[in-house]
């Protein structure tokens, strides 16, 4: 009998988080850390990725970390560049980094152009960027895993952010395409579509009554979703146990969309 436990495994698995210095982002660089894996934690935010650095190293994990703008090409090499010099080699990006909690919720007609134009730079663009700039470490390894992080809002058509709903849902087409045409390679591309979490952030940009229970009273599990009910399934993307499983998207909202 085979024993297929050790699929699952990402002990020395190199792992690129964006985003990774606050809120969800840092919950799964702590999380793949204590699973052994060596994280690059990549942020705008410098003082946050020392601090997620600083607490996964006093865990006892391998981490470093980068401060990063995901929409500037050239920050972007220059943090795969880091990655691949510090740990010789990337197995995933998880595409985390994303405008939301920074962005006012009010009516898509008053969303001024400027502020349109940056969502899609850092929510798009920024996500090409960086696999574009991982591709060509994960072809020359015949392997790799790339898990972008979307939304349930694209279920449900959440008013108020259009544009980072859109953004949102573009990364659900971006995740197909891309999954078609890097799988001979031996890399899988997969989406995650997060329901209201409770981040930090998420809780201090939104009004108590947005985050209550009401948010989830149409859920079949009927509670606040934390950060740590998303580590499994972005776990689960990023290890040999999902090999056969690319170009999807896996809601995880406690059942309330059911896609
Ligand atoms: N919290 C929720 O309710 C929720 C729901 C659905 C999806 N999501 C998605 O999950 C992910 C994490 O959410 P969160 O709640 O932790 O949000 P957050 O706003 O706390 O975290 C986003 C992180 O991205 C970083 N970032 C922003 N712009 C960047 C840039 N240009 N370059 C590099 N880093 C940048 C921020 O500094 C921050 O650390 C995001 O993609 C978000 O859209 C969150």
């Amino acid at each position: 009998m085979n024993n297929d436990n050790d699929r699952f495994s990402l002990q020395d698995r190199t792992v690129l988080i964006t985003g990774g210095g606050k809120g969800i982002g840092k919950v799964y660089a702590e999380q793949f850390a204590l699973a052994g894996a060596r994280v690059m934690v990549a942020d705008i935010d410098a003082p946050a990725v020392e601090a997620t650095v600083t607490a996964i190293e006093a865990a006892g994990g391998t981490a470093s970390g980068i401060t990063t703008d995901i929409a500037d090409p050239q920050s972007v090499d220059a943090m795969v560049g880091a990655t691949k010099e510090r740990f010789g080699s990337i197995d995933v990006l998880v595409n985390n980094a994303s405008l939301m909690s920074s962005l006012p919720r009010r009516p898509w007609i008053e969303i001024p152009v400027d502020e349109w134009d940056r969502v899609m730079a850092v929510n798009l663009r920024g996500l090409f960027l960086c696999c574009r700039a991982v591709f060509p470490i994960m072809r020359e390894q015949g392997r790799g895993k790339i898990v972008n992080i979307s939304s349930s809002r694209i279920w449900d058509g959440t008013p108020n952010r259009l544009h980072y709903t859109t953004s949102k849902a573009g990364v659900v087409g971006f995740t197909r395409a891309l999954a078609r045409e890097v799988g001979a390679f031996g890399i899988n591309v997969n989406a995650v579509t997060p329901g209201l979490t409770m981040s930090d952030s998420q809780i201090a940009s939104s009004a108590a009554s947005y985050v209550g229970e009401s948010s989830f009273a149409d859920r079949s599990i009927r509670r606040a979703q934390m950060p740590r009910d998303l580590v499994g399934v972005v776990m689960f993307l990023s290890s040999a146990a999902s090999d056969f499983i690319t170009g999807q998207t896996i809601n995880v909202d406690g059942g309330k969309a059911m896609h």
